[in-house]
């Protein structure tokens, strides 16, 4: 188990209330963001963000006063914008209310870092989505233990019945997230995928193979300049794994995590 062992048991919350996984998730997030120099950043951008603010309150945490982006292409967009403006008061943050591939033309060029948690298995299925049908794709009125909506699972096992075809989709999210770093040079990349325990759960264990394979691919990418941060699962090892499989082999292992950094 990767992580802090400290005997204590996982607080019943983080299986029933988004807040306090988000919480839980910010602590992870902090310390990687400082050690990207998240806090003396100009510009960040953040990939799905969906209606989740874990990424939102680490950078509150760091005091984040540059300009923040938000790629987010739903009608959570609206909603984390505004919880967003009220987390970071001396930050500007601006939404992008479209998918990664078709923002680019609206992102700052170089900018301090891209980041995203857990963005694969939901662009995965996004990739054919209409930007109007994504609502119901990634259903927020779900519990935290449940967020397989009826939608996300058809579509996935329409994907999934067809080799080719999800290779077809897999080959569109590396492509986007590749052309996408090609074009806007961020100095940082954090991109974590670990396997979701609502996903396993759901009997969904393929899609979190899949998207974990899209994240693989990103880090043998043949991207030029980017290196591999070294010091990655020391920090993740500061947090408490609370003897949780799920936190302990899929959160806090640094194999799940794209952390580079552009030299130079
Ligand atoms: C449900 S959220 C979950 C991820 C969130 N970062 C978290 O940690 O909980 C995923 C979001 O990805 C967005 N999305 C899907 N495809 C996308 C793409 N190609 N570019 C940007 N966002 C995308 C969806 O609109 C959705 O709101």
């Amino acid at each position: 188990m990767f992580g802090t062992a400290t005997n204590e048991a996982l607080p019943n919350k983080y299986l029933t209330d988004y807040a306090a996984w988000d919480r839980y998730m910010a602590h992870v997030w902090q310390p990687l963001l400082e050690r990207f120099g998240a806090a003396q950043a100009k510009t960040i951008v953040e990939v799905a963000p969906g209606n989740s603010s874990k990424l939102g309150l680490a950078l509150a945490e760091l005091h984040f006063c540059g300009e923040l982006f938000l790629v987010e292409p739903s009608a959570a967009g609206n909603y984390i914008l505004a919880h967003y403006q009220a987390l970071l008061p001396t930050a500007k943050v601006t939404l992008i209310s479209k998918k990664l591939g078709d923002s680019l033309s609206d992102l700052p060029s170089r900018p301090g870092l891209l980041i995203a948690n857990h963005p694969l298995d939901d662009m995965l299925l996004a990739v054919e989505a209409s930007p109007e049908s994504l609502a119901q794709l990634f259903d927020s009125s779900l519990a935290p233990t449940e967020i397989v909506s009826n939608q996300f699972r058809g579509r996935w096992t329409e994907i999934s019945a067809n080799i080719e075809h999800l290779d077809t989709i897999a080959n569109a999210v590396y492509a986007e997230w590749l052309n996408a770093i090609n074009i806007i040079k961020p100095s940082g990349i954090l991109v974590s995928q670990y396997g979701s325990s609502a996903l396993k759960n759901a009997h969904m264990d393929d899609l979190n193979a899949s998207a974990k394979s899209i994240l693989r691919r990103l880090q043998c990418a043949p991207l030029e300049d980017y290196l591999a941060d070294a010091e990655l699962q020391s920090l993740l090892n500061r947090n408490k794994h609370y003897s949780n499989h799920y936190i302990g082999t899929e959160v806090l292992d640094a194999h799940h995590w794209w952390a580079v950094r552009l030299l130079g």
